[in-house]
């Protein structure tokens, strides 16, 4: 794997304990009960609109991290199949969940070959994390993974300062590289892409997708698309 998507994955694995503090709002991520309120009633959007899609047989779970939307998806699919690189967010997520209708495998995204066609392929926070140059192909290989008929569901994040710890500096929009610190201070890098709806639409239809893309007032973009 190249060097600065390894690092990636060696930031995930470094921070999987602590990965669920940024969702949760929790020390360096709480920005306080108004904005706090502001970021779970987004959450609850975007839960809403995955709830919404529809009920599937077959869900497969791409960059799964610690289970929470793995948690969401088994309320709407009957099976999971949930990847991610990281073998300490993988633990997590099975503790978490402790569901038999959870299949977990280590994969790293980046040369996963798609090997079945599911009902619905999820993915929330990762395409942001997919180097530029790669997501042409990133995507054609969910389309492959999706049935005729099937669906795609993407949540990521928009820019947006408060969205991430306390200590981490957003400045510009468009450096696709961020610093990222753990709470003993470690630093890493990562990618993070932030899509505006036109340019993921056009992505989506670029691989294939019929799709509907929103976001929410302050720190999300979602939606789904279709195989037709
Ligand atoms: C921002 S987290 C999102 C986790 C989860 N989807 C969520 O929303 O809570 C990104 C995830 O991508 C995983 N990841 C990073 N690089 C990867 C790679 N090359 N292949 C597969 N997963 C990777 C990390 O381990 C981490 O769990």
């Amino acid at each position: 794997m190249q060097n600065n998507l390894q690092e990636q994955v060696d930031y995930y694995r470094a921070r999987a304990s602590e990965y669920d503090e940024w969702f949760y709002r929790i020390g360096r991520y709480d920005r306080g009960r108004e904005i706090n309120q502001r970021w779970f009633n987004e959450v609850a959007v975007v839960k809403g609109a995955l709830h919404d899609i529809g009920k599937f047989a077959s869900v497969l779970e791409l960059a799964c991290g610690t289970g929470i939307w793995t948690a969401e998806l088994l309320q709407i699919g009957e099976t999971i199949d949930a990847f991610d690189a990281a073998p300490e967010v993988i633990e997590i997520n099975r503790n978490k969940l402790h569901s038999d209708r959870v299949t977990y495998r280590q994969i790293d995204l980046f040369s996963w070959e798609p090997d079945r066609e599911y009902d619905l392929v999820f993915f929330a926070f990762w395409l942001s994390h997919v180097p530029p140059n790669l997501v042409d192909e990133f995507l054609a290989k969910v389309y492959r993974s999706v049935r005729l008929g099937g669906q795609v569901f993407i949540a990521d994040s928009l820019f947006e300062e408060t969205s991430s710890a306390k200590n981490h500096i957003l400045e510009d929009e468009t450096n696709i590289r961020q610093n990222r610190k753990l709470n003993d201070g470690r630093e890493f890098q990562v990618f993070k892409v932030y899509y505006s709806p036109d340019l993921l639409l056009e992505k989506l239809a670029k691989a294939g997708f019929k799709s509907e893309i929103k976001v929410t007032n302050n720190y999300f973009i979602y939606g789904s698309g279709m195989k037709a």
